[in-house]
């Protein structure tokens, strides 16, 4: 018999969220990946590794620099210090977030409301830590939800709610409800956190119509919105591009997460939030919410590497800080990856006249995911048995949502493969839902 392991420590010493199945989500699937590394993946929401370039990552951080001697006219030992050494907690490409924002997305920002941040991710837990004041405080999340979002509100003690995404997206009347459900049970609504653009994972977008009712509906109910936009350059069809909760936002209702993970590197791990909401301090000075975001910041990651922010800026600079043009390339790719998984899924389901389809999938106007609809339940167990009998990695949706009830649909991604990976993970996803199918049956 093995000896037993010497403990020092239990679960239960250490803080609650861990051990929680919205923590430990990730890690599961990464080492699933890890354990069948010639399974085909189309699980990973990794950005397309072919456009990476070493060269590129050198020469961005030389145009940022420059850019700090040229045009902003530093000393080069400032520029210097300012790329090598500890620097400004809310970050030093600021002001080339604020342009890229208004050239893209037609958003005005005072760049003094932005704080770069460690990925999208720290971003997300700043804002999270500093909305949770006490225990009766509650985050509303649309549902189903990016799991990073869930696990950052379990580390600040923030329960999170669900509101119904449905086909539109949000879900207003059951937002109005849920609100009020919360606040007759004596506690707080503090924010809707939702994606509009291309959700991860339901792939929904919200109309223009619908956003503005939302922005209604927050001012009406006193909510904030965190408005989480990853995918939205993304699109497949050429017309233009929904506005932005952010660029909709006329009462300072909206505060704006950004990743550069999909749009520049995600290996930079840079990210933002734009947060313009006027905060009283004390002594009755009044300064961004951007400000007080800092001040958690200044205590978690001190500042984002410069270096990295100077690789990002670097790209934004070459390209008039437009990601829409930095993306062009990337965006093909997606389109063509996105249709080809469609028609896949079409060709190998296809329809029956008069008969119930057995397996549905949404057909998302842009960003990575397909969501497929099976008449059984998707658990972890399923995801093992296709990666080591199949060949084949996906998500199961319940990761996505925050309860145990048994979800019957997988997320696909189309981010990091090319087709013919699409063409053989397919193949295999079909075989496996075949074989379950008959199995079921008999
Ligand atoms: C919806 C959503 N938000 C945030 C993130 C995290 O972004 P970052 O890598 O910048 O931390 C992701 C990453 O997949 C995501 O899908």
């Amino acid at each position: 018999m093995a000896a037993a392991e010497p403990v020092d420590l239990t679960i239960a010493d250490l803080h609650p969220a861990l051990g929680d199945p919205a923590l430990t989500s990730m890690n599961f699937l990464n080492e699933v990946s890890e354990r069948y590394p010639a399974a085909v993946s189309l699980a990973a929401g990794r950005p397309y590794e072919e456009f990476f370039d070493l060269a590129a990552v050198h020469r961005h951080l030389d145009t940022f620099h420059r850019h700090l001697v040229d045009d902003l006219g530093h000393r080069p030992e400032q520029a210097r210090r300012l790329l090598l050494q500890y620097g400004r907690t809310k970050g030093i490409v600021h002001h080339l977030i604020a342009r890229n924002l208004a050239v893209d997305e037609g958003i005005t920002v005072d760049p003094e409301d932005v704080v770069v941040t460690v990925g999208c991710q720290e971003a997300m837990f700043l804002v999270l830590r500093a909305l949770r004041a006490g225990p009766t405080d509650v985050l509303l999340a649309v549902a189903p939800t990016y799991v990073g979002l869930t696990g950052a509100a379990r580390l600040v003690d923030l329960p999170v709610w669900p509101v119904a995404g449905g086909s539109s997206g949000v879900d207003l009347a059951d937002l109005a409800a849920q609100a009020r459900r919360a606040r007759a049970a004596g506690l707080r609504p503090r924010a809707c956190y939702l994606m509009p653009d291309f959700a991860n994972p339901s792939g929904v977008s919200i109309d223009t119509a619908h956003r503005r009712r939302l922005l209604d509906l927050a001012a009406e109910e006193d909510l904030l919105l965190l408005e989480d936009n990853p995918y939205g350059l993304f699109h497949l069809d050429d017309g233009p591009r929904p506005p932005t909760l952010k660029a909709l936002d006329t009462g300072r209702r909206v505060v704006y997460l950004g990743s550069f993970a999909k749009t520049v590197l995600p290996g930079a791990r840079v990210g933002y939030v734009v947060a313009d909401q006027r905060v009283a301090g004390p002594g009755g000075r009044v300064g961004p919410l951007a400000d007080q975001l800092a001040m958690i910041k200044s205590m978690v990651t001190v500042n984002t590497s410069p270096i990295a922010q100077a690789v990002i800026g670097g790209r934004l600079l070459e390209h008039g800080c437009s990601l829409v043009a930095a993306n062009i390339r990337e965006r093909a790719a997606y389109t063509r990856n996105l249709r080809h998984l469609v028609a896949g899924l079409t060709r190998r389901f296809p329809a029956v006249p008069d008969r119930p389809a057995a397996v549905r999938w949404t057909v998302p106007a842009g960003g990575f995911f397909v969501v497929v609809t099976v008449p059984f339940p998707v658990d972890d167990a399923l995801l093992g048995r296709s990666a080591r009998d199949y060949g084949v990695l996906w998500t199961p949706m319940a990761h996505f949502y925050d309860d145990t009830a048994p979800v019957r649909a997988l997320r696909l991604s189309v981010s990091a493969v090319t087709p013919e990976q699409i063409d053989v993970g397919l193949d295999r996803l079909a075989r496996l839902i075949t074989d379950e199918l008959a199995r079921r049956a008999g």
